[in-house]
């Protein structure tokens, strides 16, 4: 379906060829000057230079064009040559009837198509997921659902870290707790036990103990970096409590993303693209990208344009250890060659963003990607407290996902409470939506790459520009709706929009046909927060409508039944646009 700016733009351009102008001419924006107008198009400006004119001869020329269209109601030449623009009533129904009546409400399905590896989430097995892996989740999950909307293929991957130090610490400490085991007797050849020797909470307590342990004992430091070695060298028993840690950590992890409501394709991790490393650093010397430096492998990536030092990208190090540029480098050759993707998005920490320029640059100058194939990264900012620092629970430590989440809840149930007219299950089903809503909301409506302050109280505010503000304006729709069908016994599916009377119903259907243009753009620029100010602005248009609107009294069936069908529309960009930003709306609140 076209957009309504190109619809626009198209009639204007006609007009300018009609005109005796070249039709280039007649781009039309939306309207600076909503007081004035509601679409405008400055082109007889530039038109002026090109055909030695005065603007507004050239403008007065294209209105008399553009005055005998039914598109719009209102068309005006202002000095020095502007042309604004205000659709009709008519046209607009139409527009919206068509939009109601697509699949994708008038959105995409964008020319591009391109099929998408995004590489977000990004946790680290066995350490617990903190807050700083909440938002690479929830825009990449955002993301997604915005790609694949508009027809691109993504394949989610949850990309975890499996690979590292950690498990080294891991199975030295448990080999200090339990001996007994026997995963660390290299003479062992029976089978391992099926069960794992710890739960998850032990897990989250072992690693952290561990991690403590080896800052002031070296030689237990060094324990934890051989058995890391040994396992990395598929030592029978340190792979089997790999596995187990593996599983252990899976199983919890998927349980917290499951709460955000957060999902992914495929959960790849680090390990799988060791056995591309080999042959990616041999391809690397080959194309006498690597040399050696001080023992270690490097290639240099720096480029005569750059305008801050970007110091070589490290492949090995002098004791032979490989490290995360390593592993990125041959998980893009994994991608290759299971995907052969256009894109690969990383949704990642903006501080690791030099990493990724290095990786990107290795990637291309040593042809591991294509070069049409775009890599590209989406560093984001730190959720900082209201003390302005990285965010901390009270007591100083890192705050748990899982925790964070409770205490959203609880901070809504409380609220619920207040003047709840609905049962204790009722109650915390719609707690959780609605605290969802402020957590992702509060993290979304922000430009990603932008530090922001955290803060309970505002998220969960149920008026201005907050989740809870959103959910509560879709349930207001739906509670009109019911009452619609329940106490006048209308059925909102056949209700048929008509021209609008007053000005908030017009300003709330010119929103409604920006859907597609805001789409594309959130789309094109990979911008979630843009779809976020577009439906606070919606909402607020819409609660106008609502105080300035007797919908439920009005007596002419007609008017009411175009009331409805306005309102329906609105509840389905409303609650399309949250899906796409990962969360939904309860039935009442
Ligand atoms: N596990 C990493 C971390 O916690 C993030 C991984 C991001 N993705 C990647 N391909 N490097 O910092």
């Amino acid at each position: 379906m076209k957009k309504i700016l190109d619809l626009i733009g198209a009639q204007v351009q006609a007009a300018f060829a009609d005109a005796g102008y070249e039709a280039r001419y007649g781009r039309v924006t939306l309207s600076n000057r909503p007081d004035l107008c509601e679409y405008q198009c400055n082109g007889a400006l530039a038109a002026a230079k090109a055909y030695h004119k005065a603007p507004i001869v050239i403008a007065e020329e294209v209105l008399e064009k553009l005055e005998k269209l039914e598109m719009f109601s209102e068309v005006s030449a202002v000095k020095p040559g502007f042309l604004n623009l205000k659709l009709s009533g008519a046209y607009l129904v139409s527009y919206l009837s068509e939009i109601a009546q697509s699949d994708k409400l008038g959105c995409g399905p964008a020319d591009s198509h391109r099929k998408v590896v995004l590489d977000y989430g990004g946790p680290n097995v066995a350490k617990p997921l903190h807050v700083g892996h909440l938002r690479s989740a929830v825009i990449g999950e955002s993301l997604k659902r915005i790609c694949r909307f508009m027809g691109d293929e993504v394949i989610g991957d949850v990309h975890l870290g499996d690979w590292g130090l950690q498990m080294g610490l891991i199975i030295e400490e448990l080999k200090d707790r339990q001996p007994e085991l026997p995963y660390f007797d290299e003479n062992y050849r029976g089978e391992y036990p099926k069960e794992a020797p710890f739960t998850i909470s032990e897990l989250e307590e072992i690693y952290p103990a561990a991690s403590a342990r080896s800052k002031e004992d070296e030689v237990f430091a060094k324990r934890a970096h051989d058995a890391t070695f040994r396992l990395q060298n598929r030592e029978p028993g340190y792979w089997a409590l790999w596995e187990h840690i593996m599983r252990v950590s899976v199983e919890d992890l998927k349980k917290n993303y499951e709460k955000l409501n957060v999902t992914f394709d495929i959960w790849k991790k680090e390990s799988d693209a060791q056995p591309y490393i080999p042959g990616m650093i041999q391809r690397m010397k080959e194309k006498g990208l690597a040399h050696e430096s001080q023992g270690a492998l490097v290639v240099d990536v720096k480029q005569e344009s750059d305008t801050k030092e970007i110091p070589p990208c490290m492949l090995v190090k002098s004791d032979g250890a490989t490290l995360y540029p390593t592993t990125d480098l041959a998980t893009l050759v994994e991608r290759e060659e299971l995907f052969d993707p256009d894109m690969v998005l990383y949704v990642v920490d903006k501080r690791q963003e030099l990493h990724f320029t290095q990786v990107f640059r290795c990637a291309k100058m040593a042809g591991i990607v294509p070069d049409e194939t775009e890599l590209r990264f989406l560093g984001f900012g730190t959720m900082n407290g209201k003390d302005g620092k990285p965010f901390k629970t009270r007591a100083g430590g890192v705050m748990r996902l899982e925790t964070l989440i409770g205490e959203i809840t609880q901070a809504v149930y409380d609220k619920v409470q207040e003047n709840r007219t609905v049962d204790e299950q009722e109650a915390w089903e719609m707690s959780g939506k609605i605290a969802l809503s402020a957590l992702k909301y509060g993290d979304l409506s922000n430009q990603a790459s932008k530090d922001y302050i955290f803060d309970v109280d505002r998220f969960t505010a149920f008026e201005g520009n907050t989740g809870p503000y959103i959910l509560y304006t879709i349930v207001r729709i739906k509670s009109i709706l019911r009452k619609y069908a329940e106490n006048i016994g209308g059925d909102p599916e056949r209700a048929e929009l008509r021209e609008p009377v007053n000005s908030s119903e017009k300003a709330l259907m010119l929103l409604l046909a920006r859907f597609g243009d805001v789409m594309d753009q959130v789309y094109r620029e990979l911008a979630p927060h843009k779809l976020c100010a577009y439906i606070y602005e919606l909402s607020n248009t819409f609660n106008s409508f609502y105080h300035e609107t007797k919908i439920l009294a009005e007596q002419d069936r007609d008017r009411q039944s175009g009331y409805i069908a306005l309102i329906c529309l609105a509840k389905q960009v409303l609650e399309k646009s949250i899906d796409l930003l990962g969360f939904s709306a309860p039935d009442r609140m």
